[in-house]
């Protein structure tokens, strides 16, 4: 019998942040008990970009002292854990082994079963720590590794609608910030910037608007701005950056709109219901102010519910794991000790093996 509550540590490290979270999950709903992330971006500042040695060994160095405040700052003992859930991949391998044999290692000390999870499945359910939202609802998943369309039907069940067929959509954002010389995470230092210059100072190309569907790519919005800060003239000129800044941001909106409108088009097809017009924004990029304003109007113009959850559960976490794992818990699925860790792990591993176009990046499956 599926037990009623389940009190789950959770630990993420697959990327740049070292995680650990524990979470209630109980009839009452879901309680985030503790939510501690070590960010590593001092570490990876100087490389303007994630290096995968640097974060595998803060990994090393962080996650005791990170499930150590997550366990205090909780206010439960290992005792009173139901399991322990620890991302399984996809993404960066040494800090995947890092997370994962430590959340074996605990759960063997302590008698419980462990459960692996995939990190995008967390990213899809965590939209469901911050109150209630029933299932389905239509995801959009935006970050620095993933940018998918992913219809949510329940638990375990994720039918992929679209994704990029080259760069995720914070990448673009990285890289364009790169060029533009700013700090990284890139993201958030070009929203500011683009915040003083004119968004249609440059007509940046929008590849794969107008198709069929919900596909999307940002490689060649991202050259385009690339070259751009490469042409002497224009750096001599002041307000460029700001401009160009402004001008990519509201490409990204708009591609990202655009796109929104075809997976809403598929995810009607689905059949879900009427009530199932939600449309969900999570990943780092979902915290930026143009792109949440241009999807909060499409969902008031096709008559959706538009939820982002806060910002502490659209960029990486570990408490997203953690309820990702008392839900499955709590569903009747069992742990696995011998679970491996995988670079590589499609959330919905039927239409990526269908679709070879959608080829796995840099930070794990992006597809
Ligand atoms: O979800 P996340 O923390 O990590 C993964 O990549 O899984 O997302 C990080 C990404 C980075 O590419 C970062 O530049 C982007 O999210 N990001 C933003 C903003 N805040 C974070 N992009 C645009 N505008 C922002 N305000
Ligand atoms: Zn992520």
């Amino acid at each position: 019998m599926p037990r009623a509550t389940a009190t789950v540590l959770g630990i993420e490290t697959s990327c740049d942040e070292t995680a650990a979270s524990v979470v209630r999950v109980s009839e009452e709903g879901v309680e985030v008990l503790s939510d501690i992330v070590l960010s590593q971006a001092a570490a990876h500042a100087p490389y303007r970009g994630v290096v995968p040695e640097i974060a595998a060994r803060a990994h090393v160095e962080g996650v005791d002292g990170a499930v150590e405040a997550a366990m205090r700052e909780a206010g439960v003992t290992f005792a009173d854990l139901t399991a322990v859930a620890a991302t399984a991949g996809p993404g960066l391998i040494g800090g995947v082994m890092v997370g994962l044999v430590t959340g074996k290692a605990i759960a063997a000390a302590h008698g419980l079963p462990l459960m692996p999870i995939n990190h995008l499945e967390g990213h899809a359910l965590s939209p469901r720590l911050a109150g209630a939202l029933p299932f389905p609802y239509l995801l959009l998943l935006i970050s620095g590794g993933h940018c998918q369309f992913i219809a949510v039907e329940g638990l375990g069940r994720y039918r992929r609608l679209g994704s990029t067929i080259d760069d995720a959509a914070g990448e673009a954002f990285d890289k364009t910030a790169k060029a533009l010389g700013l700090d990284y995470p890139g993201g958030p230092a070009l929203e500011s910037l683009a915040a003083t210059g004119d968004p249609q100072r440059f007509a940046l190309p929008r590849p794969m608007v107008g198709r069929p569907g919900c596909d999307m790519s940002f490689a060649g919005l991202k050259t385009a701005a690339a070259r751009l800060t490469a042409d002497p003239e224009l750096a001599a000129d002041a307000t460029f950056p700001a401009d160009l800044a402004a001008s990519f941001q509201s490409a990204v909106a708009h591609i990202l709109t655009e796109r929104a409108a075809g997976a809403m088009s598929l995810y009607e097809a689905l059949a879900l219901g009427a009530q199932a017009r939600r449309l969900v924004v999570a990943g780092g990029v979902a915290a930026n102010g143009a792109v949440r304003a241009a999807l909060t109007a499409l969902c008031a113009e096709r008559g959706y519910a538009f939820f982002a959850p806060p910002l502490r559960f659209c960029t990486d976490n570990a408490a997203m794991i953690a309820l990702a794992g008392a839900e499955r818990l709590l569903a009747g699925f069992t742990g696995d000790m011998d679970a491996p860790a995988r670079p590589r792990w499609p959330l919905d591993e039927a239409a990526a093996l269908a679709s070879p176009t959608h080829a796995p990046g840099r930070k794990g499956a992006k597809a």
